[in-house]
């Protein structure tokens, strides 16, 4: 699984990492030169490995300077010294970063194919992959693409979202490579993962919601959700392991709570908000992992409703926890969990600057190996500005620990923002 290869990458903090950065044929090729000169002034150790296709748009030459490395690319040279090449770049590399990485060679990588230097480094190597792709929009939406690009994380590969704007065609959409800040924030979030077991939220109040909740029909039924709750008690478990005191706020489940955190039962939406709004002023972060009910009936039957050839049911909203908890935010970080069926980035997009989070979760709901009831997720952390990083399938309590390690670097920016 590719986040343990990540942690293995985290290893060595003091020594200068080594990046290899794969350069395909794309028009934004050009933002190597850039990419590579970022990388070097923040102290990484950069070597080039191009693609022919992406020697046609910026020179050997050009990366060769800023990266004060050797090139690489596959051109004439001898079979023998290119097997010794992609494998020792391959064990070299810290991480592999492909940017830009064009359509054609993202669905290269999916087939396994190593018909040349840079997909043959990728193919070799044990460390962390990431991807930022860029390419026009109609083919980053195509779901031949969408397709290989999922079966590439559910192997592990991570992928920097690329950006909506204009495209080099002159349309507009999503396909723009990634500014180099975001690419720059996802490696170093793969790169250097907190230690779970660093006490880094120590002296912390944290505040999560797990579980659906239940929304009475009349004595024996209510309307729910399929949420487990797994998700929140992960990360509730994971928050007090790393020094946290934790209140946990759920909805039912068939879960043992995690030891020494402070469990708050609760069974419908307005009970969640009660329990949530009563706790917001003294805790530090709100992490909403919750799913929710969107609707509740109008009235609770007062006694068991009979059967009778059809039913009409009135519902109503219930009150929307986390928009309030934007509203009134003040010292807080906020995290919500987006649990979408469609247009998932964009929905999540839309949720993050309702609500004023920190930070959102965002899954699909219909790809295998995402969403409630398993024991995996697929998920997408987007930032405000725009920043989405990608990660790979991985299991739910290995997902509680990098949502953490983002809190506990928002908490520190925070901090440092108010010290300054
Ligand atoms: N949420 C909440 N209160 C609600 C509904 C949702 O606090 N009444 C929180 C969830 O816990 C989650 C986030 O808002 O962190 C997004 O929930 P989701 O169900 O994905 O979105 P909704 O806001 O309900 O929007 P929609 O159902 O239209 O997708």
């Amino acid at each position: 699984m590719q986040p343990s290869r990540a942690r293995e990458a985290g290893k060595a903090k003091s020594t200068p990492k080594t990046i290899v950065l794969g350069v395909t044929g794309s028009i934004a090729a050009y933002k190597a030169a850039e990419l590579t000169s970022s990388l070097v002034k923040r102290g990484y150790s950069v070597h080039v490995v191009m693609t022919r296709a992406a020697t046609k748009f910026i020179t050997p030459l050009t990366l060769q300077t800023i990266s004060r490395n050797p090139v690489h690319f596959e051109m004439f040279e001898p079979a023998k010294d290119w097997e010794i090449e992609h494998i020792s770049l391959a064990q070299r590399a810290d991480l592999v970063l492909v940017a830009p990485a064009t359509a054609n060679f993202i669905c290269k990588l999916a087939s396994g194919l190593a018909d040349e230097l840079l997909a043959a480094t990728i193919l070799a190597t044990k460390a962390p992959v990431l991807i930022a792709p860029a390419m026009n929009a109609g083919m980053y939406e195509n779901p031949i693409f969408q397709h290989q690009m999922k079966f590439l994380q559910s192997f592990g590969y991570f992928f920097v979202e690329p950006d909506t704007g204009r495209l080099a065609c002159g349309a507009s959409g999503r396909g723009r490579l990634a500014d180099i800040p975001k690419i720059i924030h996802a490696l170093e979030q793969v790169i250097y993962p907190a230690n779970d077991f660093e006490k880094d939220l120590t002296g912390r109040r944290v505040l999560i919601t797990a579980g659906p909740t239940r929304e009475p029909l009349d004595p024996v039924r209510f309307l729910s959700n399929y949420s487990s709750g797994k998700m929140g008690f992960a990360l509730a478990e994971a928050a007090r392991k790393r020094g946290a005191e934790v209140i946990l706020v759920s909805g039912p489940t068939n879960l043992e709570p995690p030891d020494a955190v402070e469990l708050i039962a609760v069974q419908t939406a307005e009970e969640m908000f009660n329990a949530v709004v009563e706790r917001f002023p003294g805790v530090d972060v709100v992490i909403k992992a919750a799913a929710v009910a969107d609707f509740r009936p109008r009235v609770k039957a007062e006694s068991k409703i009979k059967k009778q050839e059809t039913l009409v049911l009135e519902l109503e909203r219930t009150p929307d926890i986390l928009a309030y908890l934007g509203k009134h935010k003040k010292h807080q970080i906020l995290v919500g969990f987006a649990a979408e069926t469609e247009r998932t980035l964009k929905n999540a997009e839309e949720k993050l600057s309702r609500k004023n989070l920190d930070l959102v979760v965002a899954n699909d709901l219909t790809e295998e190996g995402a969403g409630f009831e398993g024991d995996t997720n697929i998920v997408t952390f987007l930032y405000p500005g725009g920043a989405a990083v990608s990660l790979p399938k991985m299991n739910k309590k290995e997902l509680a620990g990098l949502i953490l390690d983002e809190v506990a670097k928002l908490l520190t920016a925070k901090r440092d923002h108010f010290r300054n």
